[in-house]
Parts: C-alpha cells; sequence; structure tokens
C-alpha cells in the first residue's frame, strides 16, 4: 500500500498526489483514515469522493490505496440488519460510539463471530461451476441461505465439510487452491452476472388495489413512484416492503429525513411477516442513508443495497429494492459534479445522470442465476422527488425512459385525502399485457375485461366532469350521471385504501377481483334499470350500493358481498 497526500479539498471531494490507483478504487483518508473511492484520475490528481464528514481534514495529510473497489460482504446475517451506506451495521456503530457516529470506523458488513450450522450439499470431487450451491445454512427461521461459489471460481472441490462455522472460516477447497467459505466479497458497482434473462410475466403481487388492479408491476421489472413533497412515497414504499409477495426487501433510506428512517427502523422489527407469521425483518436488510449523513455516501447506498438484493436474487429468491428517494442520490450527483467543476447538464445536473439512473435500474430483472436452474428476480421500485411536484424536471424524465411502472403520486389527490394518491390518468404500466395470463390463469378468466372496464368508466368521468365544470351535473343526461357515480365508487371502494387499518392496508387478488366484480355488477345492473325506466335518484338510493365500502374493512368478506350482490338485484330489477 502506497502513501500519498492531500492535496485540495472540496465538501465531499478530495483531490490527492502520490497514489497510482485505478478508477473506483477505495483509498484511506487523512489522519482518521475515512473511506472513500477513486472518481477521476487527471494526471497525477486522484480524485476521492469521501463516504464520511470531510470536515476538519487538512492539505498534507495521508491518503493510502487499498488496491479495491468499493466491495461488500455477502453471506448469512445480512437478513434483518441496518446497515449505512457502505454496509456498517448501525447498531454495531452506534454501540461503539454512541449516537454520533465518528469516522474512520471499520465495522464489517457480516457478524464475524456468530457460527452458522452449514450442511454441505456438495462432495469431494464434484466439479462446480459459478452459482453452483455447495450448502445451506439457515439464516432466519425458515430462510434457508444457500452458500454459493463466486461468480469468478470454479474447479474441481478436493476439500468440504459440514460443520459449525463463522463466515471466515473454510469449509472447503478447490482445486486451484480457492477456499470455499460462507462469505464473498463483491464490487458494488458491478452487476452481479446471471444466466438467462426471463420475460417478466409474473405480478409482484402488492396486495395494494391501485397497483395490483391497474397498474401492475412484474417480478423482476422496474417501477417509479414519483410525487411532490408529502404526497406518499414513503408510505407507498413501506407499503410494499412490508405487504408485497417478494422473498426478500432491501429497503434504501437514501438522503430522507432521519425521523422518516426512524419510523421504518423502529417499525419495521415490530411487523410480521402476512406470509410466514414469523418476523418482517427475518427477511428484510434495511439500509439508512439518511439526510444528515455524507452526501457521497447516498450512491453507495444504492449500489450496496441492489448488490446484496442480486445475491439473494443468485439463490433463486424474489427480491423487491425500493430507493426512497432516487432524487437525493441525484442531488449527491449534482453536488459532487460541480465540486469536481464538470460541465452542468440540465438544472445543473452532470450529463451522466441519465447514464447511472439507467445502470442502477437495469439491474433488475427475472433470471435464471448462474450454475442453478430455479429462477429468481430482482424488482426495483425507486421513489422520485421532483421539486415542486413538476415531473418535467430532469430526474424524473430519465427515470421514466428506463423504468416500465409509472406510478404517479399526486398533490390534489393527497390533499383531498384520496390515498394512496396514485393519478389513475396518468400513471401507466407496460406490464398490463405480459400479466394478463397469469392474472387469467390465477385469479379469474375475466380479469383483464374487467380492469379494462373500470380504466374505461375512470377516462369517460374524466370526459364528463369537463362538462360538469360547465353546467353541472344536472344538466347531463341520466346515463352520464349513472357514470359519475359508478366512478365514484370505483375510486372510493376499489382504488382507496388506508395503509393504517389492520384490515384495509392489504388486500389480496381475489378481494380485489371481488370488488370490482361487484362495482360492475351495480354499473351493470343499474345501467338496465334505467333501460326499464327506473329513475337515477332511485338507482342512487339503493342501499346496497353504499355498503360495498364496508367490504373493504372486514376479514370474511365474502358472506356480506353475496348479500349485498343480492339485494342489489331486488332493488334494482323490481
Ligand atoms: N396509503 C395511505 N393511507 C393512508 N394515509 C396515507 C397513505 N399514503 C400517505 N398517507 C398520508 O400522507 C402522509 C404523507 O405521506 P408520505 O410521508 O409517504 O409522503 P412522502 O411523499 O414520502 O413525503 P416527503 O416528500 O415528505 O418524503 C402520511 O403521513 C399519511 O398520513
Ligand atoms: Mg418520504
Amino acid at each position: 500500500m502506497k502513501e500519498g497526500v492531500i492535496y485540495r479539498i472540496a465538501g465531499p471531494v478530495v483531490v490527492a498526489k502520490g497514489i497510482k490507483p485505478r478508477m473506483y478504487d477505495v483509498c484511506r483518508v487523512g489522519n482518521e483514515k475515512l473511506m472513500g473511492e477513486v472518481i477521476q484520475i487527471d494526471g497525477d490528481k486522484i480524485v476521492i469522493q469521501v463516504y464520511e464528514d470531510t470536515s476538519g481534514i487538512k492539505p498534507g495529510e495521508p491518503v493510502t490505496n487499498t488496491g479495491e473497489p468499493l466491495k461488500v460482504e455477502l453471506g448469512p446475517g445480512m437478513l434483518g440488519s441496518i446497515y449505512d451506506g457502505i454496509q456498517r451495521p448501525l447498531p454495531v456503530l452506534i454501540k461503539q460510539m454512541g449516537e454520533f457516529i465518528k469516522r474512520g470506523v471499520d465495522a464489517p458488513g457480516l457478524d464475524q463471530t456468530k457460527k452458522w450450522d452449514f450442511k454441505a450439499t456438495a462432495k469431494v470431487g464434484d466439479s462446480v461451476k459459478p452459482g453452483n450451491s455447495i450448502g445451506e445454512v439457515e439464516e432466519n427461521e425458515g430462510v434457508p441461505h444457500k452458500i454459493l461459489i463466486p461468480p469468478t471460481e470454479s474447479g474441481k472441490i478436493v476439500e468440504i465439510k459440514s460443520g459449525s462455522f463463522t463466515v471466515n472460516d473454510v469449509v472447503g477447497k478447490l482445486d486451484n487452491g480457492y477456499e470455499l467459505k460462507l462469505k464473498h466479497n463483491w464490487p458494488v458497482k458491478f452487476a452481479r452476472p446471471a444466466g438467462k434473462k426471463l420475460n417478466p410475466e409474473i405480478p409482484l403481487i402488492t396486495g395494494q388495489r391501485v397497483f395490483d388492479a391497474l397498474f401492475p408491476l412484474a417480478k423482476g421489472g422496474v417501477a417509479a413512484i414519483p410525487g411532490p413533497f408529502g404526497a406518499g412515497k414513503t408510505v407507498s414504499q413501506q407499503q410494499l416492503a412490508k405487504w408485497s409477495d417478494a422473498d426478500i426487501i432491501v429497503y434504501i433510506g437514501c438522503g430522507e429525513r432521519g425521523n422518516e428512517m426512524t419510523e421504518v427502523l423502529t417499525e419495521f422489527p415490530e411487523l410480521t411477516d402476512p406470509k410466514s407469521g414469523k418476523p418482517l425483518m427475518n427477511r428484510t436488510v434495511l439500509i439508512a442513508n439518511t439526510s444528515n449523513m455524507p452526501v457521497a455516501a447516498r450512491e453507495a447506498s444504492i449500489y450496496t443495497g441492489v448488490t446484496i438484493a442480486e445475491y439473494y436474487r443468485d439463490m433463486g429468491y424474489s427480491v423487491a429494492v425500493m430507493a426512497d428517494s432516487t432524487s437525493r442520490w441525484a442531488e449527491a450527483m449534482r453536488e459532487i459534479s460541480s465540486r469536481l467543476e464538470e460541465m452542468p447538464g440540465e438544472e445543473g445536473y452532470p450529463a451522466y445522470l441519465s447514464t447511472r439512473l439507467a445502470q442502477f435500474y437495469e439491474r433488475a430483472g427475472r433470471v435464471i442465476p448462474l450454475g442453478t436452474d430455479k429462477e429468481g428476480s430482482v424488482s426495483i421500485i425507486g421513489a422520485v422527488s421532483p421539486p415542486g411536484g413538476d415531473f418535467s424536471e430532469p430526474v424524473t424524465q430519465n427515470t421514466l425512459r428506463v423504468t416500465k411502472c409509472f406510478w404517479a403520486l399526486d398533490a390534489k389527490l393527497a390533499q383531498r385525502r384520496h390515498f394512496p394518491s396514485i393519478n389513475w390518468l396518468t400513471s401507466y404500466s407496460l406490464y398490463l399485457e405480459t400479466l394478463k395470463d397469469y392474472y387469467a390463469k390465477n385469479v379469474a378468466p375475466d380479469w383483464h375485461d374487467l380492469v379494462s372496464e373500470i380504466m374505461t368508466i375512470l377516462q369517460e368521468e374524466e370526459r364528463l366532469m369537463e362538462i360538469v365544470q360547465l353546467v353541472g351535473s344536472d344538466a347531463l343526461p341520466e346515463r352520464q350521471q349513472l357514470t359519475l357515480q359508478v366512478a365514484r365508487l370505483i375510486r372510493e371502494v376499489l382504488l382507496q385504501q388506508n395503509a393504517f387499518h389492520d384490515i384495509d392496508t392489504f388486500c389480496d387478488l381475489k378481494k380485489t377481483y371481488e370488488i370490482m366484480k361487484a362495482i360492475l355488477q351495480f354499473s351493470k345492473l343499474s345501467n338496465v334499470a334505467l333501460d326499464n325506466g327506473m329513475r337515477v335518484k332511485d338507482i342512487l338510493d339503493t342501499k346496497a350500493k353504499d355498503r360495498l365500502g364496508e367490504v373493504k374493512f372486514i376479514k370474511e368478506y365474502e358472506k356480506l358481498l353475496g348479500d349485498l350482490s343480492k339485494e342489489m338485484e331486488k332493488e334494482l330489477t323490481n
């Protein structure tokens, strides 16, 4: 390790001289050995972005090159962990030095002393390739953790044993001398290679009606949640983390306020997984890089998160990554870029903003990982916080280009307390078509027809509302007045969903389907009633219609829905 010196400091950007690193090598900066990464080499001037607070360091202090890129430790023990942006376990950091995290502290991502019960499945003499599983430990109750041959290794096993091991113990050896351990390291900026890419044909079921029905996300897909201040980005992300049917959740709190992250940190450990009944944290990794933490580490937190996600994907899990908010990451890029005195692009963001965003979202996918025939997936859901809620700004626009699901939050809806405040007219999902078969086979053959009908009514409502604003709703023909009422039912019963209600917080596909069906049944019956001379006023008086909303808040909803359906029929056909 050769030593150089600090030459210049500008916020998180430090220029050093006297070392000869490669791009992206990790360096230790200053007397306190702050962690940083080489981001530019300009002759003998080495530009390092430092992931820790640089206040107080001075020119002349030493800089050493570790000769390695930023890596994460991948192995058992990550689930249930809470990390900072560079995979240091926050509870360990806090224990070591109190609430004020000091600088230059090394804390490995994995517990180095914990022993895991390793059951080898590979045998001496086996030829192994990247991604092959050599055995398993139980990471958390009910979550098997496969020990994989790293993507860069292969050979013949000459030694392997079961037993109780730490992540650093050698559990076996390849004929080329490579020592097999329960962990391996991986550079975060490089996507872990996968085998075959699969089509996004399976939905990531979120338990949120507006997503599952109107704007579904596929496993391995990418979605953006743009929304102005307070529109519900964080609540939506947290709902997805809690309820979506991914096996593993990686939640990245990137540059958001500390108290928002505190909610996550205190609330998540108390939640139970609806599928397994076990603690939700058993399948969750939290990465917290709040607004008071160093700006440069925001980028690291994004890459750390997605690398951990790929690692679990390689074991054959479906993983969902939430990043809240990618705008804070983009702002960090802008800050670093301006310190580098680069030519600014749109609104001061660097020209490479779009490439960086694309590279991040491209790490999503549904694949057959290397060395196995079981599929795995990484889905990415990124929140975007456009200033002033203006979606034409560069981060939203560049995100839009690479994501296939656009869940646009709307301040007006949030003000009206319509939650989740997803605007159904501006949002879209390009997965609607590819997921059609799944819904037809697994929920109901007419699922897609119902969804189309619902969308048509909502669009019709939009058109009619323009007229209503001019002349009032009484001037509309009765049939159109009825349409407005059906649309209202759709909004209030189907689309609105209370994240804070014990039962409404999660809605399975069957229930979503039954709700859509009941609303459309009302629509159909009342239109026929209108044909038969019933007045719209009397149609709207039907009691059964008014009670549809109750269905959301009860668990055994089938009986109520059945009764309401019969009543509706009676009220509207007499
Ligand atoms: N699905 C929901 N159900 C009920 N209430 C909700 C829902 N979504 C959002 N809210 C309400 O809106 C408030 C703001 O939501 P949230 O904190 O998610 O906004 P945000 O977009 O993340 O804001 P910021 O820009 O400040 O990060 C919440 O505290 C909650 O009261
Ligand atoms: Mg938020």
